[in-house]
């Protein structure tokens, strides 16, 4: 399949301090799975066929499929070292798991199968793609989903100015600092020198939703947020 200039995911060392260090951290990380398996229970009670687009260690798959034992996941992201990861972590449900080498920037049908969906999962990987790009892969998704097929993204969103975005970088930084235990002049020094940080490319999460809306999604909404951090999606009707 066709592989566009690398990004800093492909980097293993970038790869595994996030597995590592800072997945766990993220605040309000298991209530972004609460919302998200909340949603799915009420929308789409019973899926199953799931994407995870970018999908790091799996760690939204392995969630899903956990509640969902009729269910099975394809997993995409287009870093090795994470796609290793998932491999490892995703042993247990390894037969019904497909864990596939697919870059979002070409379009999901080169990776992602024709299949129709009933759910389509992201966590923290489509504010990585250019803003005309999050809004053509949201189109796919909406064509990939079966009727009634649920998109969920747990995703960074951009602060509505940059007052507000050094004050979500400082409570940020406050929250890794007290989980990890590390000093909070270390964990300020790191994160704003973090080499996927250049990767980033947000988008207010206001946008995107109207986004959804416009592409057909019903229900289409922000279910939760804490500054930087969202969870939005919508319905295919
Ligand atoms: C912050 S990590 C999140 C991983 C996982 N979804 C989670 O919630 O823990 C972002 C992931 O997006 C993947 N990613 C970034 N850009 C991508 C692209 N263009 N195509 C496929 N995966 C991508 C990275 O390799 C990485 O695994």
């Amino acid at each position: 399949m066709t592989e566009k200039k690398s990004s800093s995911w492909q980097d293993p060392v970038v790869a595994l301090k996030f597995l590592d260090e800072r997945r766990g951290a993220i605040p309000f990380g298991p209530e972004q799975v609460g919302v998200m398996l909340r949603l799915v229970r009420h929308f789409r009670p019973e899926p199953r066929h799931i994407l995870d687009l970018g999908c790091g260690d799996g760690f939204l798959a392995r969630a899903l499929l956990a509640e969902y034992p009729q269910a099975s996941a394809v997993l995409v992201d287009h870093s090795e070292p994470m796609l290793e990861r998932a491999r490892l972590a995703m042993a247990t449900d390894a037969d019904r798991c497909e864990i596939v080498h697919g870059d979002l920037r070409v379009p999901l049908a080169e990776f992602a199968g024709r299949a129709h969906a009933d759910l389509v999962v992201s966590g923290f990987a489509i504010h990585h793609l250019p803003h005309a790009r999050k809004y053509s892969l949201y189109a796919e998704i909406f064509d990939l989903l079966a009727a009634g097929g649920l998109f969920i993204n747990i995703e960074h969103v951009a602060s509505v100015s940059s007052e507000v975005e050094a004050l979500y970088d400082a409570v940020y930084i406050d929250h890794i600092s007290s989980w990890t235990g590390k000093d909070r002049a270390l964990v300020d020094a790191e994160y704003h020198g973090r080499a996927d940080k250049a990767d980033n490319i947000l988008e207010p999460v206001n946008v995107q939703v109207d986004w959804l809306r416009k592409i057909g999604f019903v229900h289409a909404d922000c279910y939760f947020k804490w500054f930087e951090l969202a969870v939005f999606g919508g319905v295919k009707p």
